[in-house]
């Protein structure tokens, strides 16, 4: 079976995507430098999986470091980034910070794949973010959406990223690309052996409820009820991220079997929720009390967008159907774990 590199494969996505890429036959090989992660998710994947994934402690901005991967493992075929920073509000203060890593280690992963690989199919993990505000006409977003100037430096990692890959993918024949632009990817395994690990406090809103939820923060503050909004919260497209690995699976298996060059997927669910809806459903599914209140609204917050998944769920054969309060006892059940 072909073999796939994961960057940041024990981040929150890639640990996901690792153990669906192994479900469906394939070899991987991890890399990851734990800036945001832990060597024990090695541990919670193969739990799961019940077996060591091969991995190795690599900076991917370091390029040498990163070459050793493709000289220990010349049988890559495809690779999915994750590796980057992704806290929108810190992008903002070092934004620095973001582009040398963001971008640095996704140009050396293009050269390595397209210089180094077996083959070069390259998986990008982009972002709704990509979009920004879209007019209500506009919704649900496809992904033909003209992209609104960055709303961050994180943002406009994403948007570069993307650039980078359609440029390379123009000039260098060997090499085929696919973006996939999440929504809000929310949720753990439910085995509960691997799930998000935020550093501090949370800034997303589900590892914020399942905190408050289990008493490590007092209050959950909901931002702002007075958004164009039916109960005047922002509404949001939160997919599983179980969901949401699985489509990685099939986008990796689409671009091994039919060789397309160049394609863009929106993953989401295609169903808005609310910031309250999504609370009231914690509640439901849990039958935990959640302490929150109304708070202003945060600086830069987008009101309300949402996926139109019409191109994934045709071209790649699936779908994010796991319903709201499963994923949501699939947050809460990691949380109590940890
Ligand atoms: C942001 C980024 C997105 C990124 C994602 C994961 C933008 C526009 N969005 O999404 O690209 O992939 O983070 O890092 O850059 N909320 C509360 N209380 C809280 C926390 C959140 O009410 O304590 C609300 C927010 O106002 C928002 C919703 O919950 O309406 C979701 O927030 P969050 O989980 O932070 O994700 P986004 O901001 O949508």
């Amino acid at each position: 079976m072909s073999r796939v590199l994961l960057t940041g494969a024990t981040g929150y996505i890639g640990s996901h995507v690792a153990v669906e890429l192994v479900n469906a036959g394939y070899d991987v090989i991890g890399v990851d430098n734990f800036s945001n992660s832990t060597p024990k998710v090695l541990d919670g994947i193969e739990k799961i999986i019940g077996k060591r994934i091969d991995f190795m402690e690599v900076d991917c901005t370091d390029y040498n470091a990163f070459e050793k991967v493709f000289e220990q493992y010349p049988d890559i075929e495809a690779a999915i980034h994750f590796a980057a920073y992704k806290a929108v509000g810190e992008s903002v203060a070092e934004p620095l910070k973001y582009f040398k890593n963001n971008l640095r280690s996704f140009e050396n992963l293009v050269e390595l794949m397209v210089t180094k690989g077996k083959g070069a199919n390259i998986v990008f993990s982009s972002s709704a973010t990509v979009y920004g505000q879209p007019a209500m006409d506009e919704l649900p977003i496809k992904e033909d959406l003209p992209f609104q100037p960055a709303s961050s430096p994180y943002a406009r990692t994403k948007q570069i990223a993307e650039g980078i890959l359609e440029d390379c993918v123009r000039a260098y024949t060997n090499l085929n690309g696919t973006i996939l632009r999440y929504f809000n990817p929310i949720g753990a395994h439910p085995s509960a052996h691997i799930g998000e690990l935020p550093n501090g406090v949370p800034n997303n809103l589900v590892p914020f409820i399942t905190q408050t939820a289990a008493g490590i923060r007092e209050c959950l503050s909901v931002f702002g009820n007075d958004y164009n909004t039916p109960d005047g919260s922002c509404i949001r497209d939160y997919i599983y991220v179980v969901d949401l690995a699985k489509a990685h699976v099939k986008a990796v298996d689409k671009m091994l079997q039919e060789g397309i060059r160049w394609n863009v997927f929106n993953l989401g669910t295609g169903k808005g929720l609310s910031v309250l809806e999504l609370v009231n459903a914690f509640i439901k599914a849990t039958g935990v009390n959640l302490n929150y209140r109304i708070a202003d609204r945060r600086p830069g917050d987008v009101e309300q967008y949402w996926a139109d998944p019409a191109k994934a769920n045709a071209e790649l054969g699936w779908s994010a159907d796991t319903p709201i309060e499963e994923v949501l006892l699939s947050a809460w059940k990691w949380q109590q774990k940890l």
